[in-house]
């Protein structure tokens, strides 16, 4: 018998280099303090996403673009290397690689500032030359850390060509547009996302579920919240599932929302229903924020199959 084939996932995003800060506590402005560690490693929501996948055993395409300096060229080496596909990862000449500064704190919480760089780049053109490839993906994963006309391109383009969309609109914009997205097959806010794209409160799980349906109202076909560690709430028309959490001691939730995208993906690929794939992304992002950083903290498949069977 053959071996199932596994899942293709493309994802059209970002990378960054992060340059992570771990704080006793958050400076204030105009205050210098002194932090005990520092850690570099790879990021950007889009480049997680695909690592997180990949460890999971999907095959993955990247489109992405890269600055003409050492943060690009060891980008594109550390996603070959994860067996990520780096065809569709473009340099551009005179822009500097995307970074993020994150600061995260003793209890796991974070803040981030990004520059996008190269990946403000990334466009329409990019989403058109990786076309033949992204015909034979199963789900495009999308997130909000290029620009929006690349994003609606890429809905647009899965729409014409019958393949699923995934938008993570991270970080969120009052820009986005929700009539040029309302044709994405997944939406994945999170609570504070949410409450930005919609202009409604998202305060209470009432409130969450409103604002939720609010989206569907304008179209869109199932929205997925993710809620920390609060498990996750699906959206549809026939009516509001919550999906439970994992009990972790979180170390550093900094990349779990990339973790849950990459992993519902790979599953939901594979064919799991949809409260199936989001009860495993839910565990593989719980499982990710006991370690420090993002990519490097994801688990492989063989990995996460032991996290689980320990639960
Ligand atoms: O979601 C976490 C990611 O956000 C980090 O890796 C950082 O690069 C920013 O893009």
């Amino acid at each position: 018998m053959n071996a199932p084939r596994k899942p293709r996932i493309a994802v059209i995003g970002s990378n960054m280099v992060d340059l992570v800060t771990y704080v006793n506590r958050m400076p204030v402005r105009g205050e210098t303090i002194e932090a005990p560690r520092f850690e570099m490693g790879h990021g950007g929501k889009g480049a997680n996403q695909a690592v997180a996948a990949a460890k999971l055993g999907a095959e993955v395409v990247m489109v992405t673009a890269v600055g003409d300096d050492l943060f690009g060229e060891n980008t594109i080496r550390n996603l070959a290397a994860l067996g990520i596909d780096t065809t569709h990862v473009r340099r551009v000449a005179g822009k500097a690689s995307g970074v993020a500064t994150i600061m995260v704190e003793p209890s796991g919480e974070n803040c981030i500032l990004i520059v996008k760089g190269a990946n403000a780049d990334l466009s329409p053109a990019d989403v058109e030359r990786a076309g033949d490839a992204l015909k034979r993906c199963d789900l495009i994963l999308l997130q909000l850390e290029i620009s929006l006309e690349t994003v609606y391109a890429a809905i647009a383009f899965g729409k014409q060509h019958g393949v699923r969309t995934v938008l993570n609109p991270a970080p969120a914009t009052p820009q986005l547009d929700i009539a040029h997205v309302r044709d994405v097959s997944y939406f994945v806010p999170n609570e504070t996302e949410l409450a930005i794209l919609t202009g409604l409160p998202t305060e209470s799980e009432a409130d969450i579920e409103a604002a939720a349906k609010s989206l569907l109202g304008q179209g869109m076909q199932a929205v997925i919240v993710t809620l920390g560690g609060r498990g996750a709430l699906l959206a549809t028309a026939d009516g509001c599932k919550r999906i439970a959490p994992t009990r972790v001691q979180p170390m550093d939730t900094t990349g779990a929302g990339d973790a849950f995208v990459g992993a519902f993906a790979r599953y939901h690929a594979a064919g799991a229903d949809l409260d199936a794939a989001l009860a495993r992304a839910a565990r593989y992002a719980a499982d990710s924020v006991t370690r420090p950083g993002t990519q490097k903290a994801y688990a492989t498949e063989a990995e996460f199959e032991a996290f689980e069977r320990g639960l």
